[in-house]
């Protein structure tokens, strides 16, 4: 159900100017890192193995949640492939591998009472091996799978007491001790915004919460909260004798103004971006505190006659001096932009973290995807790299992801090459071109896995995996060489 690709000849970008010829050459800096991703339960399986506990999404795919009821309690089995793994970053070339750690696994009911030493070890048997290969480990703590438990017993993220996010600082703690002598980048957070927004706001994501009105922003309250108290943790107690940074990864939509001439389009591309990413990067990147367009729009009672208190949670001024600068770089998951403009009559009964003055749309001439949400834009990339520079300051940027899916798994994937090479240029340009700091490039995924509610059903993978054989062998397609060929040149030449 998605349109058939331009080959990597098309010449023209959506806002129909010239692509190639604006194609800009040039090499990368020396040391950036070259990355791809993968996250615990949409590759490990091994799903009740070696003492690991439920989490929120064997929960979620064990209640029949998933296209096709598939589940992750095998998925990839990378439980027992990461070797496979590893040569297939080898043979592309890749110096750094981004993956995250299961927390039910170490801590399989999310306490450090209950620590399983065998978890630990698959992390330990992961990460030299990583590093055997010459590979840096980029690892996220926390990729969406909750250990059930603290979902059962204080409903998750959506906690109204500090307890979820002070048991997410202790396991984060565990990691650091346990793995930091090794591990020299860590991710706390993978896209809160989509936890809150589809795991306790639409319910559409585990824990499959519907929480219309304030329990979406309890959660991004109690993430941004966890976030912070993780940060603090390794800044105190690792940084000086690990030696490693430590940051958040936050996705990005970039909202383009329809019409560039309307001042009221430019508003909405601001505001639009703001309540998407601003959420969350301005507490932790500017002052503590949710964007001041958000508390007027939000959490101000008078404007929403339908609700009989502010669904925005305030931070107390502690808490905004604790989480304000709490993150050593930008984590950045970029993959599609929308188009906005300001409505007429604004409607004040959203529900879920959205703006209530914008509409927000994809333009139909847009390139699509094996994802319905996921639309070709290379020059959205550049745009909220800029816009992430000049909100938030000269922060080193990390790209953590970015790709893009279909729904056949060809091996020759143009669509995805052509993907890459636009994308990835409009990283170059930001580098050369507008001084942006970008330091690293990951693109999601190393291989086909588990797409959340999408199952297998959308592959973005640079590597085939086909799930009917029991051996989840793995086959490189031609993105995969492609993304060699830019690694060994480390850039783009004529
Ligand atoms: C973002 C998520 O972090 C990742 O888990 C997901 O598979 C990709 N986007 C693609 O949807």
């Amino acid at each position: 159900n998605h349109p058939p690709f331009e080959p990597v000849k098309h010449t023209r970008d959506p806002n129909n100017l010239p692509m190639l010829d604006d194609f800009y050459y040039g090499t990368f800096p020396d040391d950036f890192a070259w990355s791809s991703a993968t996250a615990a339960y949409q590759v490990e399986g091994a799903w009740n193995l070696d003492g690991k506990g439920p989490s929120i999404w064997d929960t979620h795919s064990h209640n029949g949640k998933i296209d096709n009821n598939d589940t992750g309690d095998i998925a990839c089995d990378s439980y027992h492939k990461y070797h496979e793994d590893i040569k297939l970053m080898k043979d592309m070339k890749m110096t750094h591998y981004r993956f995250s750690i299961s927390w039910p696994r170490i801590l399989p009911d999310g306490t450090a009472q209950s620590f399983n030493r065998m978890g630990v070890d698959y992390y330990n048997n992961l990460i030299n091996s990583l590093l055997a290969a010459n590979i840096t480990p980029m690892v996220t703590l926390y990729h969406w799978d909750l250990p059930q438990t603290l979902q059962d017993k204080y409903r998750g993220w959506a906690n109204e007491t500090e307890t979820v996010s002070d048991l997410f600082a202790e396991y984060a703690r565990i990691c650091f001790r346990e793995f930091g002598n090794r591990v020299k980048f860590w991710i706390t957070l993978n896209e809160p915004r989509v936890v809150a927004t589809q795991g306790y706001g639409d319910g559409h994501m585990a824990p499959g919460i519907v929480g219309p009105g304030t329990t979406t922003y309890v959660a991004a309250h109690n993430l941004i909260k966890a976030h912070a108290k993780a940060y603090h943790i390794y800044d105190e107690e690792f940084r000086q004798t690990q030696k490693g940074q430590i940051g958040i990864t936050l996705n990005f939509d970039w909202h383009e103004p329809k019409n560039m001439e309307d001042p009221n389009d430019l508003v909405a591309s601001e505001i639009g971006n703001q309540f998407w990413l601003g959420q969350y990067a301005n507490p932790v990147y500017v002052n503590g505190d949710y964007p001041d367009i958000m508390k007027y729009k939000i959490g101000n009672k008078s404007l929403h006659l339908n609700y009989s208190r502010s669904r925005l949670p305030e931070f107390t001024d502690h808490e905004k001096n604790f989480i304000k600068g709490t993150s050593d770089f930008f984590g950045l998951n970029f993959y599609t932009s929308n188009v906005v403009t300001l409505k007429s009559t604004p409607s004040y009964k959203v529900d879920y973290n959205e703006d209530p003055d914008i509409t927000s749309t994809k333009d139909p001439t847009w390139i699509g995807s094996g994802s319905p949400w996921l639309k070709v834009t290379p020059w959205g990339l550049r745009k909220a790299l800029n816009w992430i520079r000049n909100h938030y300051g000269d922060v080193p940027v990390y790209i953590t992801e970015n790709g893009v899916s279909d729904r056949n798994g060809s091996l020759q994937d143009n669509h995805r090459i052509y993907y890459y090479k636009h994308y990835i240029n409009n990283v170059l340009k930001a580098i050369k071109v507008d001084g942006v700091k970008v330091k690293g490039y990951t693109a999601w995924s190393l291989m086909d896995n588990f797409e959340w509610m999408r199952g297998y059903t959308e592959r973005f993978g640079l590597h085939y995996v086909d799930f009917s054989n029991p051996n989840r062998t793995r086959t490189p397609k031609a993105s995969a060489h492609f993304m060699k060929d830019l690694i060994v040149h480390n850039g783009f030449f004529p």
